[in-house]
């Protein structure tokens, strides 16, 4: 059951960031911890243009205004995501660190692996169509658990995290936990599949696993900063224990969560908590005086 008093209306604010002041290492001395939130300028451009790709073609399957009006609102708002991470890049390289043969492959990945396929007009092409609308759904439980992460992760401030960048990860994360609910609504609406659902949690959640630790991998590897630079699972889970990096055991949890057939993602995160965020995010109240 969606929670009707938990639903705003979905807006792309259009935020822009300054990287000048931003070091390398924005978490003070904890490189992994900044490269591991780092990877998602890897994961993010291409990750949400392919959201967008892929959603401009259901919104025809869409029976139900109300969820037209979401998903529309959806796509504005990841659009402008993966254009806010995709502007990093160009910083972390004038740091000394080339995202690009990453990237490349990341862009690789969502275009031709995850993209349109030459299937003829019918099951194939609709069969191929709900397998990313659901592997969208199981993506959008993580970004919604990460945006509610980061939107409670005092630990960053109290360590003198980057204003900038906490302010990219938290106005992202605000909106991520303001539209929670839109992939999973949009992916019952259009088939709801229970098998569906546990495969494609499966395959994306082996996938974001093995995409994250080599991001992080190759971050620390090629960090000119470092001598030695490397990632390991248990650098992460201590992380964790620190309040720098989200809990294992949190994230382990959140696994049952979205496979039991009462999952609603309106039972996880809080809207009151994202939308007082976006309320006083510099960004996002300098893009609305922009849009004033
Ligand atoms: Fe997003
Ligand atoms: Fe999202």
């Amino acid at each position: 059951m969606s929670n009707t008093q938990d639903r705003v209306h979905l807006q792309a604010r259009k935020v822009s960031f300054s990287w000048d002041d931003t070091p390398l290492h924005w978490v003070p001395g904890d490189p992994f911890a900044a490269h591991t939130i780092n990877v998602l300028h890897l994961l993010l451009p291409a990750g949400e243009r392919w959201f967008v790709h892929v959603y401009r073609q259901v919104l025809p399957l869409i029976r139900d205004e109300r969820l037209r009006e979401d998903v529309i609102g959806f796509i504005g708002q990841e659009a402008m995501h993966s254009q806010a991470h995709d502007e990093v890049l160009p910083h972390l390289k004038e740091l000394g660190l080339d995202p690009t043969p990453y990237t490349a492959q990341i862009d690789w990945f969502f275009e031709k692996l995850l993209g349109d396929r030459t299937l003829p007009p019918g099951r194939a092409r609709r069969w191929w169509l709900m397998e990313r609308v659901a592997t969208i759904a199981a993506i959008e439980h993580y970004t919604a658990f990460l945006g509610n992460w980061v939107l409670n992760a005092e630990e960053l401030d109290r360590r003198g995290a980057d204003p900038t960048m906490l302010d990219l990860l938290r106005w992202h994360g605000a909106e991520e936990v303001e539209h929670r609910s839109v992939a999973f609504e949009l992916f019952m609406h259009v088939d709801g599949g229970y098998r569906r659902r546990v495969r494609t949690w499966a395959l994306a959640f082996a996938t974001l696993v093995f995409l994250w630790q080599r991001g992080a991998r190759f971050f620390m590897e090629n960090d000119p900063t470092l001598v030695d630079g490397r990632a390991s699972f248990k650098d992460f889970y201590v992380r964790g224990r620190r309040g720098v990096l989200p809990g294992t055991g949190d994230m382990l949890r959140s696994i049952p969560r979205y496979l039991s057939r009462s999952y609603h993602p309106s039972q996880e995160g809080c809207t009151e908590q994202a939308v007082a965020y976006l309320a006083q995010s510099p960004a996002a109240l300098a893009a609305e005086k922009g849009a004033a």
